[in-house]
């Protein structure tokens, strides 16, 4: 037996002695092309994938306090990740493992969430979960992400604070198989901050009118700056652009002028059926992703759309620009970009019905408390659910002011309110309105639930919802 071993092992010299000589074409069939990732235009920084695998990408991330300067003379020390602000973007494909070694160098304990990303909870950043990682601690969080799409990541505690102080990033999971190829892909990070007369950050309160209505910044920032550098490009392109909001509270009023947009995706991922719109209301936390298709020369903007008030108290609107394109005649037309099978939702029917409703009351010992069915930070889970099982899931909002809701680990359809297809992480409850959503629960574990106004959640709209495992 020996001998066939040393035989076989001899062959094989033998073989390679006669193999391809130095100058032959190579016989080899070639490797299966690895996958690249398109480039993403916007916050400057990506996190550098050290991993080797094609399937794994492995970053280090560290929080620590830095100078930072979003332009127009605001400049203060504020909280950062790995020095900048928005946060290095992070990217994978869809189905790649991720490993974050993450470190905490900030004087306070923090957690990091990835919003949007159905991984599982003891990955997610939840403080109930996961003790949160102490001044000079460190976690390795390790996960593979299921789903495609646009996604940020950020803190989970105190997270009014560590939020508007600069924590915050995009998170990018691309398909090879189904995204479409565009002349460009932007990721616009939009933010409102609130700054003081000297360009520092005013102190974060909770209470009084933040308390009410949050946080709402007097300076508007995309990709982490107050006066975005307009970009070049040509009449005839068409580019994707992501967007966020990642303020503590404000809701975005937006539209695009100067080139025509479809929505083509939304918090889980692409649409079936993309539609054209020309602009869109984008609530703190949710994601929208835009096909921009540059029609006309000239100028393409963003812009934001709110009301100042004249001498006479009269609502005057305005639109504030957020982002600029300045776009070159060549007479070229756009291209329709052919719609990839996106699979439809699954059509799957409610197990259960549940209602969640959303208040407020005034403690006279602790002042004003968030509620969610009728208690500030609940300790026990609002519901538990069997893992598979579909809940319709009322939200009633009983008070004044909007509360954008959202549910960790899990995507859910908008019934009510008609007209907002796709999966959904983040739904606006408008004052004194209710909304309907098909909530999927597929996903095993302790997952958050809350208002993503944080200073409201911080006040009490923070809760729980457990999903058991199927056996
Ligand atoms: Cu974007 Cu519980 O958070
Ligand atoms: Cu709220």
């Amino acid at each position: 037996m020996k001998h066939t071993a040393a035989l076989l092992t001899a062959l094989a010299l033998f073989t390679s002695a006669c193999g391809p000589k130095a100058g032959d074409p190579d016989p080899e069939p070639d490797p299966e092309p690895v996958y690249a990732m398109p480039e993403l235009l916007g916050p400057g920084a990506v996190l550098e994938d050290t991993n080797p695998d094609p399937d794994i990408v492995e970053v280090t991330l560290v929080a620590y306090e830095a100078t930072v300067d979003l332009g127009d003379g605001i400049v203060f020390q504020g909280y950062t990740y790995n020095g900048v602000v928005p946060g290095p973007t992070l990217q994978a494909k869809k189905g790649d493992r991720v490993i974050v070694h993450f470190e905490n160098a900030l004087p306070e304990a923090t957690t990091v969430h990835w919003h949007g990303l159905r991984v599982s909870d003891d990955m997610d950043g939840s403080p109930r979960v996961q003790s949160p990682v102490e001044p000079d601690g460190t976690f390795t969080y390790d996960f593979v992400v299921p789903d495609a799409g646009s996604f940020w990541y950020h803190p989970h505690v105190r997270s009014y604070v560590q939020v508007e102080r600069g924590l915050y990033g995009a998170l990018v999971v691309h398909d090879p198989e189904l995204d479409p190829t565009y002349d460009a892909e932007r990721y616009l990070v939009l933010d409102d901050v609130a700054v003081e007369e000297n360009g520092t950050l005013s102190p974060n309160v909770i209470a009084g009118m933040d308390g009410m209505h949050g946080r709402a910044g007097n300076v508007l920032l995309t990709n982490g700056t107050s006066v975005p550098t307009p970009v070049d490009v040509k009449e005839g392109q068409v580019e994707r652009w992501r967007l966020v909001n990642t303020a503590n509270a404000r809701t975005l009023v937006l539209s695009i002028e100067g080139a025509e947009i479809r929505v083509i995706g939304t918090d889980g991922g692409l649409l079936e059926t993309p539609y054209w719109v020309e602009g869109l209301e984008l609530p703190v936390g949710q994601r929208y992703d835009l096909e921009v298709s540059y029609t006309e020369p000239g100028e393409t903007n963003l812009l934001f759309h709110t009301l100042t008030y004249d001498e006479n108290n009269n609502a005057v609107p305005v639109a504030i620009p957020m982002f600029t394109a300045n776009v070159e005649a060549t007479g070229e037309n756009a291209p329709i970009i052919l719609w990839p099978e996106v699979p439809a939702i699954e059509a799957k029917a409610a197990t259960r019905s549940d209602t969640i409703t959303l208040d407020a009351i005034n403690d006279p010992t602790v002042g004003l408390q968030w509620r969610m069915n009728g208690e500030a930070h609940p300790e026990a889970p609002l519901f538990t659910f069997g893992e598979g099982e579909v809940s319709d899931l009322t939200i009633e909002n009983l008070a004044g002011p909007e509360h954008p809701f959202h549910l960790h680990g899990q995507f859910f359809e908008i019934l009510e309110p008609a007209g907002y297809p796709g999966l959904k992480d983040t739904v606006l409850v408008p004052g004194g309105s209710t909304v309907k959503v098909r909530a999927y629960l597929d996903n095993p574990g302790r997952w958050m639930a809350h208002c993503h106004i944080l200073e409201h959640a911080e006040l009490g709209m923070m809760s729980e919802v457990v999903v058991t495992p199927a056996q």
